[in-house]
């Protein structure tokens, strides 16, 4: 109920903050708050009706459309748009996934938060709005003001290629940039911010003043769950492969003191990982700077050591003016060599003497890894579950190891503590307990499936569960199975599929399971099913999602482009929901 009418002497905005008190307030308060103002009226003897100063005037729209997987940038399109109600504007904030094209020809002033995925590609929910943005179908947006934040990781060679494209593109529409573009890298919170700050100036109306909000504080409407780091001591460090298997995958129970953070089935964690000290030391040493403890502790801790960009590589030609790099990134050829190497192949390569600031200078902060949770706080109490597996490679005559999950597998033991944040994701969440569920969970991709089955057992939920798991053996690498016999045997689980791809001559994935079990797939989906794909996005999310399209089309007898339509539309609903990497 509202209330408060529109016709009301305040801005618009006040007047939605009001509505969320009163309209909420019982009887009693409602009374008390009539009897505070007007004995406080009373006592100041204001109890004619004081004049509003000014006519309140409408706030001028602002609209912010944000292109997001794992959350940054919607959080971001969130800070933006609280900051421009406090400005006295009026903030639209639209999910990609959600965008009509129709709405940006009709805004006066425009944001876009994007971020880049896969290599240079949009984020997954946003794929369809951003194709239709490129296309020829796009409006054109003479007079639109907007400006573009973009965030990306320098470590890809397309770095914050949407955000670049989307700028380019809006301006080719015929929109005006008021603001600048900023790509941001990992550590994108300081600039981001400035960036909000200064998009802020440039949006707001100099007569804004008037509309400007007063921040109150009236509680959230419903608590976010907290998203600050905390400590956490491992309670249980289980690899999950057998010893005989070539890959290692670490269980890894978390345990908080107090309560665990408040996550939902589909969120995931930050893992703030250390690097490898045989790493650093090689890199001193290279470096020539092995004796500096100071320094070793630093980067040990706090410091992105292996990652090799184009940046890095610009930085250091510039800092120490070496011919060969120089050469290397005026030939072109610079992109082609970071393939594979890392901040130790440059110093080894072309080596010169660097002191303890230049090599810091060379490395950017460390960022945390994310991790699927891999349990439900109704069944594990205070803890949380990850599921991680070590990534180990060899490339340029070097073997590497992936900083936070090596930190994991070979350091990390029971007892240690680690520090973690709660990064949710509503996008990626259970359907009413009434709804089917099939769920495709390859590799480390079952992790937040187990957290859905358990959740389901734990709330009794009615509907049906499908699980599609594979990896290379099942007598090696069958991660959970024990798990998934259970659920199987108390109805947690209805059914599973699985694919072992190296158990046979020819390889067999999850998707040749789909395939063949195409009819019924199509019959939970008409039934209302919602479809989960969790894992590597490279591959497998992009073949999964084509044999979805296959299997319409085989089993409805549709054209290519309507069982794309078909699959799109299960988009739309969100009843087709991914969270690959
Ligand atoms: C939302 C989300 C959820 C995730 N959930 C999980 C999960 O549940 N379990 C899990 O294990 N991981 C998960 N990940 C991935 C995880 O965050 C890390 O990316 C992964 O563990 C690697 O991190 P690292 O620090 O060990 O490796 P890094 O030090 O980051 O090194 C990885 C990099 O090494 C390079 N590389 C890797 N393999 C090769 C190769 N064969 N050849 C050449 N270069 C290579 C690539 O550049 C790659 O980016 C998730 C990621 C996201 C975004
Ligand atoms: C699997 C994966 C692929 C990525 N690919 C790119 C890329 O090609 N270019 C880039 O600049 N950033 C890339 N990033 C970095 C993301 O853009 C960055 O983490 C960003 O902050 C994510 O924002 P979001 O949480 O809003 O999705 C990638 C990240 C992951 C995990």
């Amino acid at each position: 109920m509202s209330p408060i009418p529109k016709t009301a002497p305040f801005a618009e905005e006040e007047i939605d903050l009001l509505n969320r008190v009163v309209g909420t307030a019982s009887p009693i308060q409602r009374a008390w708050l009539a009897g505070f103002l007007a004995g406080l009226d009373a006592q100041q003897g204001t109890v004619a009706l004081p004049q509003p100063a000014a006519p309140a005037r409408p706030a001028e729209p602002i609209t912010i459309v944000y292109a997001s997987e794992s959350g940054n940038c919607e959080k971001l399109a969130g800070d933006f748009a609280k900051a421009a109600r406090k400005n006295g504007l009026k903030p639209a904030v639209i999910d990609m996934a959600d965008l009509e094209l129709s709405v940006l020809a009709k805004a006066e002033r425009l944001v876009f938060v994007a971020a880049t995925w896969g290599e240079g590609e949009p984020p997954g929910r946003a794929v369809r709005a951003y194709s239709e943005l490129m296309g020829e179908g796009a409006p054109r947006l003479d007079g639109v003001e907007f400006g573009v934040l973009a965030l990306g990781d320098s470590a890809y060679a397309e770095f914050c290629a949407v955000g670049r494209k989307i700028d380019e593109r809006l301006a080719a529409l015929g929109g005006k940039r008021v603001v600048d573009r900023v790509d941001c890298d990992l550590d994108f919170a300081q600039p981001a911010s400035r960036w909000i700050d200064d998009a802020l100036k440039v949006f707001t109306p100099p007569d804004a003043e008037r509309g400007r909000v007063i921040e109150v504080d009236f509680g959230k409407p419903q608590a976010a769950p907290s998203t600050d780091i905390v400590e956490a001591e491992v309670s249980e460090h289980i690899n999950l492969n057998s010893s005989r298997s070539d890959k290692e995958t670490v269980h890894l129970a978390l345990s908080f003191e107090g309560a665990a953070p408040a996550y939902e089935p589909g969120d995931s964690l930050d893992l703030y990982a250390e690097n490898d000290p045989a790493t650093v030391d090689d890199l001193l040493k290279a470096a020539g700077l092995a004796g500096d403890g100071a320094l070793r502790e630093e980067l040990l801790k706090s410091r992105d050591v292996t990652t090799l960009s184009l940046k890095t590589l610009e930085n250091y030609a510039e800092k120490t003016g070496h011919q060969y790099v120089k050469a290397l990134i005026a030939d072109g050829q610079a992109k082609e060599w970071i393939v594979g190497r890392q901040l130790i192949d440059l110093i080894a390569t072309f080596p010169v003497a660097l002191d303890a600031e230049k090599l810091r200078a060379l490395t950017r902060p460390l960022a945390p890894r994310a991790y699927s949770i891999a349990s439900s706080r109704r069944e594990v109490g205070e803890e949380a579950h990850l599921l991680v597996s070590a990534v180990r490679y060899a490339s340029h005559g070097r073997a590497r190891k992936g900083v936070a999950s090596n930190h994991v597998a070979e350091r990390l033991k029971r007892g240690d503590r680690v520090r973690v944040k709660l990064r949710p994701n509503r996008h990626f969440a259970l359907p009413a307990p009434d709804k089917d569920i099939i769920m495709v969970g390859p590799g480390t991709g079952v992790a937040p499936f187990r957290a859905f089955v358990q959740e389901r057992r734990a709330t009794g939920a009615k509907g049906r569960s499908w699980l599609f798991f594979g990896d290379r053996q099942f007598t090696h690498d069958f991660l959970y199975q024990l798990d998934w016999q259970e659920a199987l045997r108390d109805g947690a689980l209805t059914r599973m599929d699985v694919a072992f791809s190296r158990d046979t001559p020819e390889k067999v994935y999850v998707q040749h399971r789909l395939w063949e079990k195409r009819r019924e797939l199509i019959d939970w989906l008409d039934n209302g099913a919602h479809f989960y794909v969790c894992g590597e996005a490279k591959a497998m999310a992009k073949d999964v999602r084509a044999t979805l399209v296959r299997a319409f089309a085989d089993v409805k007898a549709l054209p290519p482009k309507a069982a794309e339509q078909a699959v799109a539309t299960l988009e739309r609903d969100k009843r087709y929901l991914t969270d690959t990497y």
